[in-house]
C-alpha cells in the first residue's frame, strides 16, 4: 500500500511525463496495447472515464482499470469525466488507481473530495473543461496534487487543440501553488506541445498522437523531447 507522499514522488520524479490516453488505444487487443506501452517505459497511464452523462460519451470504468492494473505498475492517472465522482471514489481506489482527478463542473465545491482522495493515499487531482474560467478553480488548487487543463472538450479522442486555454496553464504556474503538477489533456501532439509546456505545464496527456503512430516509444520520446526543449528556453 502506497502513501499520498510515495505516489506524489514517484509521479514528480517523472515529469514531464507523456501520459497516453487509453481512450485511443485498441480496446479490441488491451494485453498487446500494456506490452507496447510498456516497452516504450511508459511511467504514467491516463485513464478516460466517461459515464454518458457529464459528457455525451461512454468509455470504460473500475472493471478495466482492475484488469489493467494486473497488468502494470505504472502510475494510473485516472481522469473521472462523470457526475457524481463522490459516489464512485471507493471503487476507483479499489481497483488501483493512484491519482483521480475530478472536474470543477461536476463537483462546484470540492475541497472535501479533493482531501479525501487524498486521504485514501492518492494524488488528487481538478479538472476544468476549455471554457471555464481559472478563477472558477484557483480557490482549491491548494487541495489538490493535480491540475488539469482541458484542451478539447471532454467526451472525444482526436479533437483540435484550442488554445485559449494556455493562459490557464501559465496563470496556474505563475499564481497555484509551489509544486502543482499542471496537466494538458486534448490534442496534445508535436505542434501544440511546446506551447503548452513553455507555459508550464508538465503531464502532457496524449491519445492520438501516440496510439495513432506506428511506434509508441518513439511518439513519446519525441514529444518529450519537444516539451523538455520548450521548457528549458
Ligand atoms: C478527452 C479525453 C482525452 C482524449 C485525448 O475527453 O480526456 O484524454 O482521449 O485524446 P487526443 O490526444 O486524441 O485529443
Ligand atoms: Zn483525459
Amino acid at each position: 500500500m502506497q502513501t499520498h507522499e510515495e505516489r506524489l514522488d514517484f509521479l514528480k520524479q517523472s515529469l514531464p511525463a507523456i501520459g497516453p490516453s487509453m481512450l485511443k488505444c485498441d480496446f479490441g487487443n488491451l494485453h498487446r496495447e500494456m506490452e507496447l506501452l510498456h516497452r516504450a517505459q511508459t511511467r504514467v497511464l491516463h485513464l478516460d472515464v466517461m459515464d454518458g452523462h457529464f459528457v455525451p460519451n461512454l468509455s470504460y470504468g473500475p472493471m478495466v482499470i482492475e484488469r489493467l492494473r494486473e497488468r502494470s505498475r505504472t502510475f494510473f492517472d485516472a481522469h473521472l469525466m462523470i457526475s457524481n465522482p463522490q459516489q464512485y471514489l471507493d471503487e476507483y481506489v479499489r481497483v488501483g488507481c493512484d491519482g483521480i482527478t475530478v472536474h470543477v463542473e461536476a463537483v462546484p465545491e470540492p475541497t472535501q473530495l479533493l482531501r479525501e482522495i487524498r486521504s485514501r493515499g492518492l494524488v488528487a487531482g481538478i479538472a476544468v473543461n476549455p471554457d471555464t474560467e481559472f478563477e472558477r478553480v484557483a480557490p482549491f488548487l491548494e487541495e489538490a496534487d493535480l491540475f488539469l487543463v482541458m484542451s478539447v472538450q471532454p467526451g472525444f479522442g482526436g479533437q483540435k487543440f484550442l488554445p485559449h486555454v494556455v493562459s490557464k496553464i501559465q496563470a496556474a504556474r505563475e499564481t497555484g501553488p509551489q509544486g502543482l503538477v499542471i496537466s494538458v489533456d486534448g490534442g496534445i501532439g508535436k505542434s501544440t506541445i511546446s506551447q503548452c509546456a513553455a507555459a508550464g505545464c508538465d503531464l502532457f496527456v496524449a491519445g492520438s498522437s501516440v496510439f495513432d503512430q506506428p511506434c509508441y516509444s518513439e511518439a513519446m520520446s519525441e514529444l518529450r523531447q519537444l516539451a523538455m526543449d520548450a521548457q528549458a528556453v
